[in-house]
Formats: structure tokens, sequence, C-alpha cells
């Protein structure tokens, strides 16, 4: 029995995707158990560097061999989905649909929670969250209140009717009074998600049973996580955060798995930082380093096109992401990018009302007064993009990624010079660790 997880070590785009790319080649099975089309994970592969930006779909459809699993804990669009799906198989990938499974229990996104989403944020202004807008909170927030729509539902017409027009009571009120904004009509809802019945149909299941299935016969499981550990919803830097759960123990209610069959950890981090949306960022850089950073790194958001807020690598908020999901390795990327900087400094610690903090502080005000304590580092100039052995590495690179280890007390397992699939450093077989 073999089930790695994948998670953000900071705030998302950490290059989940490359990596679940990678050791899908190894997989059986890779499963999405949180999030949903607020993701965006990007996979570059090949001479030609194809490149393919999935949402919801999970990051092993390259491998024709891999099930790819979207587990209960997802919201889902099934519009976005269906689009996901067509746009893969017009490329030739995901041709046979048993490739694909859908949980029955997922609940789904409706055009009343993107309507919601935006228009919340319209009204915030400068204090606004800074949301992809894809509807993700409102959805989550439905489903507390037990009155979402579940995947399950939408083969059933009367019972999709009579939950959606009991949801829409409420909610076109306050998309329609609160925010001035038209009405979602029924008709109209339930006559466009009869379309995705039909197109789902054969890809919906019991995917907790699968992936129980899975494990018991032996087979290799990956569970891919979205976003990033400090925009979990407890555990991340609320209220500027997303609205599940991203640490590893989301495996176990948002894929049906018990959490003792998590046997490794793989926590994804840039070799710098990055951040997508408000809400504090201590080691954030507003100077030419920063947009040097932005520019090397191309940081321009692969959901929203946004550009990315860069800082220097943030030892606390990893050492932390690594504590709470338990990380038996660290798997370190854009590498390849710090070579454009002389000088590399990372935060050790914070100092907050004149004492030093080792840990992210709980409220967000705290937080953003928080000034890291810097440790300065010796940068290089190579071109990283051929190192295929930490040898390769020149020395002040090594003491950069050992100092790393250190600092987040877990062993870095891979290093990403390259966004393509072969520019990396494998250190140890992910699923052996
Ligand atoms: P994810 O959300 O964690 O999957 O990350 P994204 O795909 O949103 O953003 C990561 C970006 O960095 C993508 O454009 C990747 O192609 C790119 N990338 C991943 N690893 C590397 C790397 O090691 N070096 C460089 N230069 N780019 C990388
Ligand atoms: P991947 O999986 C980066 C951020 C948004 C915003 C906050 C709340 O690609 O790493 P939401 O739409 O979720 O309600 O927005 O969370 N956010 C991400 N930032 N990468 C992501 O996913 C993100 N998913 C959500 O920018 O600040
Ligand atoms: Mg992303």
């Amino acid at each position: 029995m073999s089930a790695l997880v994948i998670v953000g070590a900071q705030w998302g785009d950490e290059g989940k995707g490359k990596v679940v790319d990678l050791f899908a080649a190894h997989a059986d099975v890779v499963a999405r158990f949180q999030g949903g089309n607020n993701a965006g994970h990007t996979l570059v592969v090949g001479d030609a560097r194809e490149r393919t930006v999935v949402h919801l779909i999970p990051a092993g459809v390259l491998h024709r061999q891999t099930t790819c699993v979207i587990g209960n804990g997802v919201v889902i669009d099934p519009s976005v989905l269906c689009g996901e799906i067509d746009d893969l198989r017009a490329r030739g990938y995901l041709t046979d649909p048993a490739q694909l499974l859908i949980d029955e229990r997922a609940h789904l996104i409706l055009p009343v929670h993107k309507k919601l989403d935006v228009a919340r944020e319209e009204r915030l202004g400068d204090k606004k969250i800074g949301t992809t807008g894809r509807g993700i909170g409102p959805c989550y927030e439905d489903k507390m209140a037990r009155r979402g729509l579940r995947v399950v539902d939408l083969f059933d017409a009367e019972y999709f009717r009579e939950r959606a027009a009991r949801l829409l009571e409420g909610r076109n009120v306050e998309l329609a009074q609160v925010y001035g904004w038209p009405a979602i009509d029924l008709d109209d809802l339930c006559r466009e998600f009869a379309t995705y019945a039909e197109r789902l149909r054969p890809h919906v299941t019991d995917t907790a049973l699968y992936v129980h299935e899975q494990l018991a016969a032996g087979k290799r499981v990956l569970f891919e996580g979205a976003h990033g550990t400090m925009l979990d919803i407890d555990h991340g830097t609320y209220p500027y955060v997303t609205s599940s759960n991203i640490v590893t123990g989301a495996v176990g209610t948002g894929a049906g798995i018990p959490p003792r069959t998590v046997n490794r950890v793989i926590g994804i981090s840039k070799a710098y930082t990055t951040r997508v949306g408000g809400g504090p960022f201590p080691t954030e850089l507003h100077d030419e380093v920063g947009a040097k950073l932005r520019e090397v790194g191309d940081e321009f958001g692969s959901t929203t096109g946004r550009p990315r807020r860069c800082g220097w690598f943030d030892a606390v908020v990893v050492r932390q992401a690594a504590r709470l999901s338990g990380m038996s390795g660290l798997a370190i990327t854009k590498l390849d990018v710090l070579s454009c900087l002389p000088k590399l400094k990372i935060a050790v610690a914070y100092e907050v009302d004149g004492q030093r903090l080792e840990t992210v502080p709980a409220g967000a005000r705290k937080f953003a007064s928080a000034r890291p304590v810097y440790e300065e580092m010796d940068g290089w100039a190579e071109d990283l993009g051929q190192a295929r052995r930490f040898e390769d590495l020149p020395s002040a690179a090594r003491k950069y990624i050992s100092r790393i280890e250190e600092l987040t007390a877990t062993p870095v397992t891979l290093i990403s010079v390259g966004a393509e699939r072969e520019e990396t450093i494998l250190l140890r077989d992910p699923f052996l660790l």
C-alpha cells in the first residue's frame, strides 16, 4: 500500500503540477481531494515544451495509464470541467472515459456562487480577499449550510430542481437585494445542468471506494493538493485564505480514506516566495529585486493571469507547513530563477513588537506587522537548467538548499531547475522515501 501526498508549502503556485506530472509516471492513480478550479497547475512536457494548465482534472492526466480521480472534497464547476475534458480530448489525451473518475458526493459550483463571489469582492473594494472569482467560497458555504447540490443530484432531475429552488430562494435575495445583480433563473439553471448530467455520467462513481480498493490491491496512489498551506481555511493567514483545508489531514475527508493510510508527504516550495491576492506577506519585495523575480520567474497567475507578489524564501512559513502536514520531504522548485541575483536572503524568524517569533502568528494584523529576520547568503550566476544531479549545482546553490533543509527540519528530496519534466534533480524515490 502506498499513498503519497503532494502539498503546497507556501501560498500556492509552488510548482505542484510539474511535480505531480513527474511522479504520476510511477503512480496508478492521481486524486484531487480539495479546492476547485481556483487551482491552476502547469505541466510542461517534451522537447517542444508543450504547456498544459489543468484546473480541475488531476495533473496525472498526460500519463494514459494513470487513473485520475476528482474526490468528494473537491467543488466542481461542471462547465469548466466539461471544457477541460474537451480541450484534453482535442489534444489526444483522455481518450478513454475510464481514465477520469468523478465522485458522486462532490459539491457543484453553480452560476449563483460565481456571481456572489465577484459581487462581494467588488463591494469589499480595497479590503477584498483577491479571490479567483470562481465561486469557491460561496459553494463551500452552501455545502456546510447543508443546502448545496452534489454531483449525484444531477441524476435525479426532480430532486435537483427542488433543492436548487430552495438554494436560489436565499441566494437570489442576496444577489439581487444586497448587490443589485440580476437573479438566477431556476429553469435556466435546471436546463443547463441537465446537459452536464449527460456529459459527466460516464465518469461518476464512488471514488472513495475506488481509491480504497486500489490501495488494498497494493497500487500507488498520489494525492494532489491544490493551493498552499498558508491559504488553508484553518491554518492559513485567515481571512486571506481559500475556503478549503489544504494540509495533509484534508486527504482523509476529501478523498474518503483513513488518515493512517498516508505514508509519504512531499511539500512543494519555491526557492523564493510568491503570493497572488491580498493578505500579509512579510518577505515581499516591493523593489527591483521583486520585479526581477517576477520577470525571470514569469510570475503571473496560471488561473487569473494576475501578477504574483514576489519575495524572499520564508523558512518560518515552510517550517510551519512541514509541521502541519508531516512532510517527509520537500521539493524545491524554480531554483534556476535565483541565478539572476548575486545575493540571497532567507527569513529565519520574525520580529513582532520587539520580540523574536519562530512561528506564523494567528492574527492577520500581527502577521502584517512582522519584520523578517534575514540571513544573507551568496548567490550564483550559473545557468542551472542542465543540472541533473546535486553535484552539478554550484557550491553556493548547494549551500542554499542545505540551509533550507536545516531551517525547515525537512530533507530536500527533489530540486526543480526548469518548468519541463526533465529539468529535475531527483534525490530520492518519492514513493520509497
Ligand atoms: P502549481 O499551482 O503549484 O501547480 O504551480 P503553477 O503551475 O501555478 O505555477 C508554477 C509555474 O512555474 C508554472 O508556470 C510552471 O511551469 C513553472 N515552473 C515549475 N517548476 C519550475 C522550475 O523549476 N523552474 C522554472 N523556471 N519554472 C518552473
Ligand atoms: P494553485 O493550486 C495561488 C488564492 C487566491 C486568493 C485566495 C482566495 O494553483 O496553487 P479563492 O478563489 O480560493 O476563494 O481565493 O486564495 N488562491 C490561490 N493562489 N494558487 C492557487 O492554487 C490558489 N487558489 C486560491 O488568489 O488570494
Ligand atoms: Mg497554480
